[in-house]
Protein backbone atom coordinates (compact mmCIF):
# COMPACT_ATOMS: atom_id res chain seq x y z
CA UNK A 1 0.00 0.00 0.00
CA UNK A 2 1.30 3.66 -0.62
CA UNK A 3 2.90 5.31 1.99
CA UNK A 4 1.83 8.99 2.32
CA UNK A 5 4.85 11.34 3.83
CA UNK A 6 4.79 14.75 5.20
CA UNK A 7 7.91 16.29 5.30
CA UNK A 8 8.05 19.18 7.66
CA UNK A 9 11.32 21.33 6.32
CA UNK A 10 11.87 20.05 2.68
CA UNK A 11 13.38 22.90 1.43
CA UNK A 12 16.62 22.40 4.22
CA UNK A 13 19.78 19.52 3.47
CA UNK A 14 17.39 16.60 5.38
CA UNK A 15 14.24 18.11 3.12
CA UNK A 16 15.94 17.95 -0.27
CA UNK A 17 17.57 14.43 0.20
CA UNK A 18 14.44 13.22 1.43
CA UNK A 19 12.46 14.39 -1.51
CA UNK A 20 15.23 12.50 -3.70
CA UNK A 21 14.99 8.94 -1.41
CA UNK A 22 10.85 9.50 -2.29
CA UNK A 23 11.59 9.98 -5.95
CA UNK A 24 13.78 6.75 -6.35
CA UNK A 25 11.63 4.90 -3.96
CA UNK A 26 8.67 4.63 -6.89
CA UNK A 27 5.29 4.93 -6.56
CA UNK A 28 4.88 3.20 -2.91
CA UNK A 29 5.88 6.30 -1.08
CA UNK A 30 4.13 9.26 -2.40
CA UNK A 31 4.91 13.03 -0.94
CA UNK A 32 1.26 14.25 0.35
CA UNK A 33 2.23 17.12 2.25
CA UNK A 34 5.70 19.63 2.30
CA UNK A 35 6.73 23.03 4.21
CA UNK A 36 9.59 25.34 4.24
CA UNK A 37 10.11 28.41 6.45
CA UNK A 38 10.38 31.47 4.25
CA UNK A 39 12.22 29.51 0.71
CA UNK A 40 9.30 30.57 -1.49
CA UNK A 41 10.71 29.79 -4.64
CA UNK A 42 12.10 26.40 -3.83
CA UNK A 43 8.83 25.61 -2.09
CA UNK A 44 6.84 26.62 -4.94
CA UNK A 45 9.39 24.29 -7.33
CA UNK A 46 9.21 21.49 -5.23
CA UNK A 47 5.19 21.47 -4.96
CA UNK A 48 5.27 21.56 -8.86
CA UNK A 49 7.55 18.62 -8.68
CA UNK A 50 5.91 16.46 -6.59
CA UNK A 51 2.33 17.61 -6.33
CA UNK A 52 1.46 17.24 -2.75
CA UNK A 53 -2.14 17.84 -1.17
CA UNK A 54 -1.25 20.32 1.12
CA UNK A 55 1.85 23.48 1.46
CA UNK A 56 2.84 25.27 4.40
CA UNK A 57 4.71 28.10 4.76
CA UNK A 58 5.80 28.49 8.48
CA UNK A 59 6.44 32.45 7.72
CA UNK A 60 3.71 34.58 6.44
CA UNK A 61 5.84 36.77 5.47
CA UNK A 62 6.11 35.95 1.35
CA UNK A 63 2.45 34.23 0.94
CA UNK A 64 1.25 35.98 -1.89
CA UNK A 65 4.22 35.63 -3.61
CA UNK A 66 3.78 31.50 -2.87
CA UNK A 67 0.05 32.28 -3.75
CA UNK A 68 1.21 33.79 -7.23
CA UNK A 69 3.99 31.79 -8.36
CA UNK A 70 1.29 28.50 -7.48
CA UNK A 71 -1.85 30.18 -9.04
CA UNK A 72 -2.43 26.68 -10.80
CA UNK A 73 -2.02 24.62 -8.05
CA UNK A 74 -4.99 22.65 -6.70
CA UNK A 75 -3.98 21.81 -3.05
CA UNK A 76 -4.20 23.88 -0.08
CA UNK A 77 -1.65 26.23 0.65
CA UNK A 78 -1.13 27.37 4.56
CA UNK A 79 0.81 29.82 6.51
CA UNK A 80 1.92 30.47 9.90
CA UNK A 81 3.69 28.72 12.43
CA UNK A 82 0.94 26.58 13.48
CA UNK A 83 0.02 25.21 9.84
CA UNK A 84 3.10 22.95 10.48
CA UNK A 85 0.48 21.01 12.53
CA UNK A 86 -1.94 20.78 10.12
CA UNK A 87 0.48 18.94 7.97
CA UNK A 88 2.06 16.76 10.47
CA UNK A 89 -1.34 16.08 11.22
CA UNK A 90 -3.52 15.26 8.21
CA UNK A 91 -5.04 12.33 8.32
CA UNK A 92 -4.15 10.54 5.34
CA UNK A 93 -0.26 11.05 6.23
CA UNK A 94 1.35 7.84 7.38
CA UNK A 95 4.84 9.03 8.34
CA UNK A 96 5.83 12.42 9.37
CA UNK A 97 9.71 13.69 8.16
CA UNK A 98 11.07 16.15 10.83
CA UNK A 99 13.40 18.15 9.37
CA UNK A 100 12.69 21.61 10.29
CA UNK A 101 15.65 23.26 12.37
CA UNK A 102 15.91 24.01 15.90
CA UNK A 103 13.04 23.93 18.60
CA UNK A 104 10.46 25.54 16.57
CA UNK A 105 9.22 21.54 15.06
CA UNK A 106 8.53 20.52 18.72
CA UNK A 107 4.52 21.42 18.37
CA UNK A 108 4.15 19.65 15.34
CA UNK A 109 5.96 16.89 16.20
CA UNK A 110 3.99 16.40 19.47
CA UNK A 111 1.02 16.68 17.78
CA UNK A 112 1.85 14.16 14.74
CA UNK A 113 2.62 11.58 18.21
CA UNK A 114 -0.62 12.45 19.47
CA UNK A 115 -2.01 10.94 16.25
CA UNK A 116 -0.17 7.52 16.20
CA UNK A 117 1.70 8.37 13.07
CA UNK A 118 5.36 7.33 12.32
CA UNK A 119 7.88 9.74 13.13
CA UNK A 120 11.07 10.09 10.79
CA UNK A 121 13.11 11.97 13.55
CA UNK A 122 15.96 14.53 12.13
CA UNK A 123 14.95 17.03 14.11
CA UNK A 124 17.05 16.36 16.97
CA UNK A 125 16.04 19.22 19.20
CA UNK A 126 12.34 18.60 20.39
CA UNK A 127 14.52 15.47 21.90
CA UNK A 128 16.87 17.27 23.67
CA UNK A 129 14.20 20.08 25.21
CA UNK A 130 10.88 17.12 25.78
CA UNK A 131 12.15 13.91 24.94
CA UNK A 132 10.64 12.41 27.52
CA UNK A 133 7.09 14.03 26.58
CA UNK A 134 7.69 12.80 23.42
CA UNK A 135 8.50 9.12 23.80
CA UNK A 136 5.81 9.12 26.80
CA UNK A 137 3.07 10.74 24.04
CA UNK A 138 4.42 8.39 21.21
CA UNK A 139 3.98 5.02 23.25
CA UNK A 140 0.53 6.20 24.41
CA UNK A 141 -0.47 6.47 20.80
CA UNK A 142 1.32 4.14 19.26
CA UNK A 143 3.22 6.52 16.75
CA UNK A 144 6.35 4.57 16.00
CA UNK A 145 9.92 6.95 16.22
CA UNK A 146 12.63 5.84 13.72
CA UNK A 147 15.91 7.77 13.62
CA UNK A 148 17.12 9.90 10.83
CA UNK A 149 20.31 11.27 12.24
CA UNK A 150 23.19 9.03 10.82
CA UNK A 151 24.18 7.96 14.58
CA UNK A 152 21.38 7.47 15.69
CA UNK A 153 20.18 5.27 12.78
CA UNK A 154 23.39 3.44 13.07
CA UNK A 155 22.60 2.51 16.98
CA UNK A 156 19.40 1.76 15.64
CA UNK A 157 20.31 -0.73 12.85
CA UNK A 158 23.34 -2.11 15.60
CA UNK A 159 20.51 -2.96 17.95
CA UNK A 160 18.70 -5.51 15.33
CA UNK A 161 21.71 -7.53 16.92
CA UNK A 162 20.79 -7.83 20.38
CA UNK A 163 18.39 -6.02 22.54
CA UNK A 164 18.96 -2.54 24.50
CA UNK A 165 19.18 -4.93 28.06
CA UNK A 166 22.22 -6.98 26.72
CA UNK A 167 24.01 -3.31 25.72
CA UNK A 168 27.19 -2.49 27.60
CA UNK A 169 27.83 1.02 25.65
CA UNK A 170 26.12 2.79 23.23
CA UNK A 171 29.50 4.52 20.77
CA UNK A 172 28.40 7.58 19.44
CA UNK A 173 30.98 8.41 16.42
CA UNK A 174 31.54 12.35 15.34
CA UNK A 175 33.95 13.52 12.71
CA UNK A 176 35.26 16.06 15.27
CA UNK A 177 34.47 18.80 12.45
CA UNK A 178 37.13 21.35 10.92
CA UNK A 179 38.81 22.12 13.84
CA UNK A 180 39.30 18.73 15.65
CA UNK A 181 42.80 19.20 16.33
CA UNK A 182 42.78 22.59 17.57
CA UNK A 183 44.19 24.15 20.73
CA UNK A 184 41.50 26.64 23.06
CA UNK A 185 43.53 29.38 21.95
CA UNK A 186 43.08 28.76 18.60
CA UNK A 187 39.35 28.00 18.60
CA UNK A 188 39.59 31.73 19.86
CA UNK A 189 40.34 32.87 16.44
CA UNK A 190 38.13 31.07 13.88
CA UNK A 191 36.40 32.67 11.18
CA UNK A 192 32.71 32.30 10.05
CA UNK A 193 33.90 30.83 6.96
CA UNK A 194 36.34 28.10 8.26
CA UNK A 195 33.43 27.06 10.68
CA UNK A 196 30.82 26.29 7.72
CA UNK A 197 33.48 24.39 5.98
CA UNK A 198 32.89 20.69 7.39
CA UNK A 199 35.22 18.04 6.30
CA UNK A 200 32.53 15.07 5.18
CA UNK A 201 28.93 16.18 5.84
CA UNK A 202 27.19 18.87 3.56
CA UNK A 203 24.59 20.16 6.06
CA UNK A 204 22.45 23.06 6.74
CA UNK A 205 24.09 25.87 8.86
CA UNK A 206 23.01 25.88 11.98
CA UNK A 207 24.27 22.21 12.39
CA UNK A 208 27.25 22.82 10.47
CA UNK A 209 28.08 25.41 13.30
CA UNK A 210 26.65 22.49 15.89
CA UNK A 211 29.39 20.01 14.59
CA UNK A 212 32.29 22.47 14.68
CA UNK A 213 31.40 23.22 17.85
CA UNK A 214 30.91 19.67 18.69
CA UNK A 215 27.65 20.71 20.37
CA UNK A 216 25.84 18.37 17.48
CA UNK A 217 27.10 15.59 19.36
CA UNK A 218 26.50 17.12 23.03
CA UNK A 219 22.53 16.97 21.34
CA UNK A 220 22.82 13.57 19.94
CA UNK A 221 24.18 12.26 23.98
CA UNK A 222 20.83 13.59 24.97
CA UNK A 223 19.22 12.78 21.59
CA UNK A 224 20.33 8.87 22.26
CA UNK A 225 19.36 8.89 26.32
CA UNK A 226 15.33 9.47 25.21
CA UNK A 227 15.54 7.62 21.69
CA UNK A 228 17.16 4.65 23.21
CA UNK A 229 16.24 4.36 26.91
CA UNK A 230 19.40 4.07 27.94
CA UNK A 231 21.51 6.03 31.04
CA UNK A 232 23.94 9.19 30.05
CA UNK A 233 26.85 6.74 31.34
CA UNK A 234 26.36 4.15 28.97
CA UNK A 235 27.04 6.33 25.83
CA UNK A 236 30.48 6.99 25.00
CA UNK A 237 31.72 9.69 22.11
CA UNK A 238 34.73 8.78 19.72
CA UNK A 239 36.17 10.69 17.07
CA UNK A 240 36.33 9.25 13.72
CA UNK A 241 37.48 11.72 10.91
CA UNK A 242 36.59 9.60 7.77
CA UNK A 243 32.73 9.95 9.06
CA UNK A 244 32.79 6.02 7.66
CA UNK A 245 31.49 3.96 10.68
CA UNK A 246 28.21 5.81 11.74
CA UNK A 247 28.05 4.49 15.44
CA UNK A 248 28.54 1.18 17.09
CA UNK A 249 27.00 -0.71 20.24
CA UNK A 250 29.30 -2.98 22.18
CA UNK A 251 27.41 -6.07 23.73
CA UNK A 252 28.02 -7.15 27.16
CA UNK A 253 29.63 -10.33 25.53
CA UNK A 254 31.99 -7.85 24.25
CA UNK A 255 30.63 -7.83 20.62
CA UNK A 256 30.77 -4.52 19.00
CA UNK A 257 28.58 -4.03 16.08
CA UNK A 258 28.86 -1.01 13.64
CA UNK A 259 27.04 0.01 10.64
CA UNK A 260 29.03 1.91 8.41
CA UNK A 261 28.25 3.75 4.89
CA UNK A 262 29.32 6.80 3.07
CA UNK A 263 28.60 9.96 4.62
CA UNK A 264 25.60 10.29 3.02
CA UNK A 265 22.32 11.17 4.44
CA UNK A 266 19.99 9.87 1.88
CA UNK A 267 21.06 6.64 3.64
CA UNK A 268 18.93 6.80 7.03
CA UNK A 269 16.36 8.92 5.33
CA UNK A 270 15.72 5.65 3.89
CA UNK A 271 16.03 3.06 6.13
CA UNK A 272 13.12 5.12 8.14
CA UNK A 273 11.36 5.22 5.55
CA UNK A 274 11.16 1.59 4.56
CA UNK A 275 11.78 0.13 7.90
CA UNK A 276 11.58 -3.14 8.56
CA UNK A 277 12.55 -3.90 5.36
CA UNK A 278 15.30 -2.61 2.95
CA UNK A 279 15.45 -1.27 -0.55
CA UNK A 280 18.13 -0.40 -3.39
CA UNK A 281 19.44 3.08 -2.57
CA UNK A 282 20.20 5.63 -3.99
CA UNK A 283 23.75 6.56 -1.91
CA UNK A 284 27.27 5.70 -3.03
CA UNK A 285 28.53 2.58 -2.59
CA UNK A 286 31.35 2.18 0.23
CA UNK A 287 34.53 1.27 -1.22
CA UNK A 288 36.72 0.20 1.76
CA UNK A 289 39.77 -0.98 -0.33
CA UNK A 290 39.83 2.25 -1.95
CA UNK A 291 40.08 4.38 1.39
CA UNK A 292 42.41 2.01 3.00
CA UNK A 293 42.44 3.00 6.57
CA UNK A 294 40.13 4.24 9.42
CA UNK A 295 40.89 6.85 12.35
CA UNK A 296 39.44 6.35 15.76
CA UNK A 297 40.66 9.15 18.87
CA UNK A 298 39.74 10.11 21.82
CA UNK A 299 37.59 13.68 21.27
CA UNK A 300 39.95 17.11 22.89
CA UNK A 301 37.62 17.63 25.77
CA UNK A 302 39.75 20.66 26.89
CA UNK A 303 38.96 22.03 23.43
CA UNK A 304 35.38 20.68 22.80
CA UNK A 305 33.55 21.63 26.36
CA UNK A 306 30.48 21.25 24.71
CA UNK A 307 31.06 17.48 25.06
CA UNK A 308 31.33 17.93 28.79
CA UNK A 309 28.72 19.99 29.04
CA UNK A 310 26.22 17.54 27.16
CA UNK A 311 26.87 14.34 29.29
CA UNK A 312 26.11 16.92 32.15
CA UNK A 313 23.25 17.94 31.36
CA UNK A 314 21.69 14.52 30.15
CA UNK A 315 22.56 13.17 33.33
CA UNK A 316 21.28 16.65 35.95
CA UNK A 317 17.71 16.39 33.33
CA UNK A 318 15.05 18.49 34.18
CA UNK A 319 14.77 21.72 32.58
CA UNK A 320 18.90 22.21 32.07
CA UNK A 321 18.10 20.45 28.39
CA UNK A 322 15.81 23.30 27.22
CA UNK A 323 18.56 25.83 28.67
CA UNK A 324 21.19 24.16 27.15
CA UNK A 325 19.20 23.72 23.68
CA UNK A 326 17.95 27.54 23.18
CA UNK A 327 20.89 29.16 24.42
CA UNK A 328 22.73 27.30 21.76
CA UNK A 329 20.13 28.11 19.21
CA UNK A 330 20.57 31.71 19.94
CA UNK A 331 24.21 32.17 20.12
CA UNK A 332 24.48 30.06 16.80
CA UNK A 333 22.45 32.38 15.48
CA UNK A 334 24.11 35.71 16.84
CA UNK A 335 27.71 33.98 15.23
CA UNK A 336 26.00 33.31 11.97
CA UNK A 337 24.99 37.15 11.93
CA UNK A 338 28.61 38.07 12.68
CA UNK A 339 27.83 39.14 16.16
CA UNK A 340 29.77 37.13 18.35
CA UNK A 341 33.28 34.90 18.35
CA UNK A 342 32.99 31.20 17.65
CA UNK A 343 34.33 30.52 21.33
CA UNK A 344 31.48 32.69 22.39
CA UNK A 345 28.95 30.27 21.62
CA UNK A 346 30.18 27.26 24.59
CA UNK A 347 31.02 30.57 26.85
CA UNK A 348 27.33 31.71 26.85
CA UNK A 349 25.88 28.42 27.08
CA UNK A 350 27.57 27.74 30.13
CA UNK A 351 26.38 31.49 31.32
CA UNK A 352 23.08 30.36 30.74
CA UNK A 353 23.15 26.73 32.56
CA UNK A 354 24.83 28.69 35.36
CA UNK A 355 22.33 31.24 35.99
CA UNK A 356 19.47 28.39 35.67
CA UNK A 357 17.56 26.63 38.40
CA UNK A 358 16.51 23.39 37.31
CA UNK A 359 12.65 22.71 37.61
CA UNK A 360 10.77 19.73 35.86
CA UNK A 361 9.08 20.59 32.86
CA UNK A 362 5.54 19.61 32.58
CA UNK A 363 3.89 21.18 30.17
CA UNK A 364 4.60 22.58 26.59
CA UNK A 365 3.86 26.12 27.41
CA UNK A 366 6.50 26.29 30.54
CA UNK A 367 9.00 24.28 28.53
CA UNK A 368 8.74 27.58 25.89
CA UNK A 369 8.82 29.93 28.83
CA UNK A 370 12.38 28.46 29.67
CA UNK A 371 12.89 28.58 25.99
CA UNK A 372 12.39 32.36 25.93
CA UNK A 373 14.17 32.90 28.80
CA UNK A 374 17.48 31.24 27.43
CA UNK A 375 17.28 33.49 24.84
CA UNK A 376 17.10 36.57 26.03
CA UNK A 377 20.12 36.03 29.02
CA UNK A 378 22.11 35.23 25.62
CA UNK A 379 21.19 38.47 23.79
CA UNK A 380 21.76 40.33 27.36
CA UNK A 381 24.96 38.72 27.48
CA UNK A 382 25.78 39.89 23.53
CA UNK A 383 24.91 43.47 24.04
CA UNK A 384 26.68 43.47 27.18
CA UNK A 385 30.23 42.42 26.18
CA UNK A 386 29.72 44.49 22.67
N1 LIG B 1 21.65 18.23 7.39
C1 LIG B 1 21.99 17.06 7.88
O1 LIG B 1 22.77 16.32 7.26
C2 LIG B 1 21.45 16.60 9.20
C3 LIG B 1 21.88 15.39 9.74
C4 LIG B 1 21.32 14.94 10.93
C5 LIG B 1 20.37 15.68 11.58
N2 LIG B 1 19.97 16.87 11.06
C6 LIG B 1 18.94 17.65 11.78
O2 LIG B 1 17.85 17.88 10.89
C7 LIG B 1 17.28 19.17 11.13
C8 LIG B 1 17.32 19.96 9.84
O3 LIG B 1 18.67 20.17 9.45
P1 LIG B 1 19.06 20.74 8.01
O4 LIG B 1 20.52 20.66 7.94
O5 LIG B 1 18.22 20.07 6.99
O6 LIG B 1 18.61 22.26 8.18
P2 LIG B 1 18.42 23.38 7.05
O7 LIG B 1 19.10 22.98 5.80
O8 LIG B 1 18.76 24.66 7.68
O9 LIG B 1 16.84 23.31 6.77
C9 LIG B 1 15.89 23.63 7.76
C10 LIG B 1 14.47 23.49 7.24
O10 LIG B 1 13.59 23.97 8.25
C11 LIG B 1 12.83 25.09 7.77
N3 LIG B 1 12.70 26.03 8.89
C12 LIG B 1 13.68 26.77 9.46
N4 LIG B 1 13.17 27.49 10.49
C13 LIG B 1 11.86 27.19 10.56
C14 LIG B 1 10.78 27.62 11.39
N5 LIG B 1 10.98 28.52 12.38
N6 LIG B 1 9.56 27.11 11.17
C15 LIG B 1 9.34 26.22 10.19
N7 LIG B 1 10.30 25.77 9.36
C16 LIG B 1 11.55 26.24 9.56
C17 LIG B 1 13.67 25.66 6.62
O11 LIG B 1 12.85 26.41 5.72
P3 LIG B 1 13.54 27.53 4.72
O12 LIG B 1 14.33 26.72 3.74
O13 LIG B 1 12.38 28.21 4.12
O14 LIG B 1 14.39 28.39 5.60
C18 LIG B 1 14.17 24.34 6.01
O15 LIG B 1 13.16 23.72 5.25
C19 LIG B 1 18.11 19.79 12.26
O16 LIG B 1 17.45 19.56 13.48
C20 LIG B 1 19.43 19.02 12.22
O17 LIG B 1 20.05 18.96 13.48
C21 LIG B 1 20.47 17.33 9.89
Amino acid sequence: MTKNIAILGSTGSIGKNALRVIQALGQDYRVTAISANSNVDLLADQTKNFQPELICLANPENYNSLKEKLADFKGKILTGPKSLIDIATLDKVDIVITAVVGAAGLPAVLEAAKKGKTLAIANKEPFVIAGEMLTKTAKQNNAAILPVDSEHSAIFQCLQAGNINEVNKIILTASGGPFRKFSPDQIENVTLKQALEHPTWNMGPKITIDSATMMNKALEIIEAVWLFGTQPEKISVLIHPESIVHSMVEFIDGSVVAQMGTPDMTLPIQYALTYPKRAKGITNRLKLDELGTLNFEKPNLETFRAIKLGFQVAKKGGSLPVVFNAANEQAVEQFLAGRIGFASIIRIIEHCLEKHNSVSCVSLEQLFDIDTWARAQVLDFVSQKT
